[in-house]
C-alpha cells in the first residue's frame, strides 16, 4: 500500500515536474477600464485566483486600444513584455514576427480548440500553423444603439437605410435633440466610416477597399458618397463631441441626451452594466445594408521566463477558452462567445440577432473582420486610412479631395 502511494506520487510529481508545480502568475495588459468592460475582465480575475493564479492587473485606458498598444511596444522594447495581452487580428501575426510570441498549442490541442471554434475565428488564432493567441468573444461593430423613449417620442422607428438615418436624425434635430452621440476620436471616426462603407458600398465593396485595398475602390464615385455621408454626419454631433469617449457618448443615448449612437456592442456592455435593458429602455438594430463586421478579442502570451508565468499564462489560456467563462464574460461584455457550443438561452435579442446575422452572413460572404478594429489590416494600413478619415471630419475637406487623399496615403503605406 504504502509503496503505491508512494509509486503514484512519484509518478504525479514527475508528470507535474516544471510548470504545473509553479504558482500561476500573470500580468495582464488590456484596456477594459469602461464600467461594462471592467465588469466583464473582472470574471477572468476571479476565474483565475479560483484556480490559485495570481494577477497582476495592467490596465490601459483608451477605446480601442491605442494607448495600449502603445505601452506594449515600450514594455517589449525594455525587454519586459507583460505575460498576457489583449492583442486581436494581424498584430497578433505581427508580433509573432518579432519572435516574441509563446507558443500555446499544448492548451490548444488539449482543450481541442480546433473543433470549437469557427474556422475563419481560428485562423486569427494562429501563427504559421501553432496556436498563438486565445479568442474571448466575438464582438459585431456595425451596430446602431437607440434611446427607445426618444424614438417614440418623435415617431420614429430604426433606420433600415442611410437616408432614412438621415431623416431621423434631422427631425430629431429640429426637436432640439442631438441625433447622435460621437466621440472625436480617430477610432470612433474609423467605426463609423467603415459602417458606411459597408451599408453604402455593400460586402464586396467593402471587401475591394478595406481589406484589399483595390485602388479602384478607394478611389471610386462610391467612396466619395461615403465621404459626403460621413459629413453630412458631422452635422449631426453635438459640439463638444472632440475627443469624448465612446462609454461616454453611450452615456448621452442612455440618459436622453442623444438619440442614436453607432457603436460595436460593447456599447451593449455600458447599457447592462447600468442595469437597461434591451427592446425596453434601448433598442440595437443593425446599421443599414447587408453584411456583419466581426471584432474577435483575444489574449497573446509573450514569451517570458519563470514556471510562475508560463504556469499563469497556460491556466489563463485554458480559462479563457472554457465554456463558463465564455458564457458568463459574453453576457457581461456585450458580445457573444467565441465557442459554438455555447447555448445562448440566457443572452438578450442583440446578441441572439448577432449570432443569426452572423451565421447568415458566413453563407453569403458578407462576414468580413472590422478594419477600425484591426481585424483586416495591419497597423501600418489601417492607420493611413484612419488618418485620412479623421482628416475629412475634421474639417471642411471636400469627399473628392478625401478620396484622392486616401488613395494616395494607402499606396504609400505598402
Ligand atoms: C474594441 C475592443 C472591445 C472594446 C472596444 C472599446 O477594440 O475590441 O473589446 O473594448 O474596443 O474599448
Amino acid at each position: 500500500m504504502k509503496h503505491t502511494t508512494f509509486a503514484t506520487a512519484s509518478a504525479v510529481s514527475l508528470l507535474l515536474a516544471g510548470t504545473a508545480l509553479a504558482e500561476p502568475q500573470a500580468e495582464v495588459l488590456h484596456w477594459w477600464t469602461s464600467g461594462g468592460e471592467a465588469k466583464s475582465v473582472a470574471v477572468l480575475q476571479q476565474e483565475f485566483a479560483d484556480n490559485g493564479g495570481t494577477w497582476t492587473d495592467m490596465p490601459v485606458a483608451g477605446g480601442g486600444g491605442d494607448a495600449a498598444m502603445t505601452a506594449l511596444r515600450a514594455r517589449v522594447l525594455s525587454g519586459n513584455a507583460p505575460t498576457a495581452v489583449q492583442l486581436k487580428g494581424p498584430a497578433i501575426q505581427e508580433w509573432y514576427e518579432e519572435g516574441v510570441l509563446a507558443d500555446i498549442s499544448g492548451v490548444a490541442e488539449a482543450e481541442g480548440w480546433g473543433d470549437l471554434l469557427p474556422e475563419a475565428l481560428a485562423e486569427h488564432m494562429k501563427c504559421e500553423g501553432t496556436w498563438c493567441a486565445a479568442p474571448v468573444n466575438v464582438h459585431r461593430v456595425d451596430w446602431i444603439w437607440a434611446n427607445a423613449d426618444l424614438l417614440e417620442q418623435n415617431g420614429i422607428e430604426m433606420p433600415t437605410t442611410w437616408d432614412e438615418f438621415n431623416a431621423a436624425a434631422e427631425k430629431l434635430q429640429a426637436a432640439g435633440v442631438i441625433p447622435l452621440a460621437h466621440g472625436g476620436q480617430s477610432w470612433q471616426d474609423a467605426t463609423v466610416f467603415e459602417t458606411v462603407v459597408l451599408g453604402l458600398g455593400g460586402p464586396e465593396f467593402f471587401r475591394s477597399a478595406l481589406i484589399d485595398l483595390d485602388p479602384e475602390a478607394l478611389g471610386s464615385d462610391t467612396m466619395v458618397q461615403v465621404f459626403d455621408q460621413m459629413r453630412t454626419m458631422r452635422g449631426f454631433v453635438d459640439d463638444n463631441f472632440s475627443g469624448r469617449d465612446w462609454n461616454l457618448a453611450t452615456a448621452m443615448v442612455m440618459n436622453g441626451e442623444a438619440a442614436f449612437q453607432i457603436m460595436g456592442d460593447w456599447a451593449k456592455g455600458e447599457f447592462i452594466a447600468a442595469g437597461k435593458v434591451p427592446g425596453e429602455d434601448f433598442l440595437c438594430g443593425s446599421t443599414p445594408g447587408d453584411g456583419f463586421l466581426y471584432n474577435v478579442d483575444s489574449f497573446a502570451m509573450f514569451t517570458v521566463e519563470g514556471e510562475d508565468k508560463i504556469a499563469g499564462q497556460d491556466l489563463l489560456a485554458k480559462l479563457i477558452m472554457g465554456p463558463n467563462f465564455q458564457e458568463v464574460f459574453n453576457l457581461n461584455k456585450g458580445s457573444i462567445p467565441a465557442r459554438t457550443d455555447v447555448a445562448l438561452d440566457d443572452f438578450d435579442m442583440c446578441a441572439q440577432k448577432s449570432s443569426e446575422d452572423m451565421t447568415a452572413s458566413a453563407d453569403s460572404g458578407a462576414l468580413l473582420p472590422s478594419y477600425a478594429h484591426g481585424m483586416a489590416l495591419r497597423g501600418a494600413q489601417a492607420g493611413a486610412i484612419t488618418d485620412v478619415v479623421t482628416a475629412h471630419f475634421n474639417s471642411d475637406m471636400s469627399s473628392e479631395d478625401a478620396v484622392k487623399m486616401l488613395t494616395d496615403a494607402v499606396a504609400n503605406s505598402m
